[in-house]
């Protein structure tokens, strides 16, 4: 990050949305910071109570966050985004680039899955599972279909994790290696089988469940449990609890 005015950070700001990523909040910001995002400009309406914020609970980047982060007036503020997160801070950092990507993705031998989400259409559930990927320590998150994982609404739902895991979207010829596991409420009970480190771990969209071709190409289709007549779970929730069965970070 590069120490600037604030007339030239607003200006700044303009020029570089296009192709960066917005952090939303305080908490976006730390967590990309932590997982070395390359974070462009980082503007507030109030430095003290971002400061103060850091002192209670990113004692890592105060230092980083006192030169780093531009005091601009609130008005300003207003005017570069819909609307303001409650931390008044927010920040631009430049999008993981894709050849990265694909190299931690197919680095072998892998030590934890890798999530694939087939044509997920909820911006918010993609967000979570990728929160949930970087908690769990998961290589990466992969889509498939029209929908860009990296969407502002994603970011923003991830909490600045997309940098602490490879967030791609990727065809299905193009996959990673790895057994394919595809979660299905008609599946084998997922309690019968112990999920490899080098898994790929498929999950169906929200409306239509997985894809003819998902299911065709799975190993192994997994159910979680789940009492009668209930159809199905959230697919973020399922991605959780599929994520816990697999042991999560050591
Ligand atoms: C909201 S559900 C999809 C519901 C969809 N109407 C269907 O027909 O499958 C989203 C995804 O979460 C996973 N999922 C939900 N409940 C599950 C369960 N009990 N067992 C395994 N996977 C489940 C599946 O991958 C599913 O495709």
């Amino acid at each position: 990050m590069n120490d600037v005015d604030p007339a030239s950070a607003v200006r700044l700001w303009h020029e570089s949305t296009p192709g960066a990523v917005v952090l939303d909040g305080f908490h976006a910001l730390k967590h990309a910071l932590r997982f070395g995002a390359d974070v462009r400009l980082a503007l507030t309406s109030d430095k003290e109570s971002v400061l103060a914020l850091a002192a209670e609970l990113a004692d890592d980047l105060t230092g980083t966050l006192r030169r780093s982060v531009v005091e601009v007036p609130a008005d300003a503020l207003r005017q570069l985004v819909p609307k303001v997160h409650p931390t008044r801070v927010m920040a631009l950092a430049v999008r993981r680039g894709r050849a990265d990507n694909l190299a931690e993705l197919a680095a072998a031998p892998r030590r934890s899955p890798v999530v694939v989400l087939d044509n997920p259409r909820n911006l918010g559930n993609v967000g979570a599972v990728v929160r949930l990927a970087a908690g769990f320590g998961a290589t990466g998150v992969v889509t498939t279909g029209d929908l860009d994982p990296w969407h502002p609404n994603a970011v923003r739902a991830g909490a600045g994790l997309h940098f602490a895991t490879a967030v791609e979207p990727l065809a299905l010829d193009a996959f990673p290696p790895g057994p394919l596991y595809a979660l299905d409420p008609e599946g084998d009970d997922i309690r019968s089988v112990t999920v490899p480190d080098d898994a790929l771990l498929a999950f169906g969209s929200e409306r239509h469940g997985l894809s003819p071709e998902l299911r065709e190409r799975a190993d192994a289709l997994l159910a979680l449990p789940m009492r009668p007549q209930v159809s199905s779970y959230n697919l973020a929730t399922s991605v959780a609890m599929t994520l816990f069965h697999w042991g999560g970070p050591n």
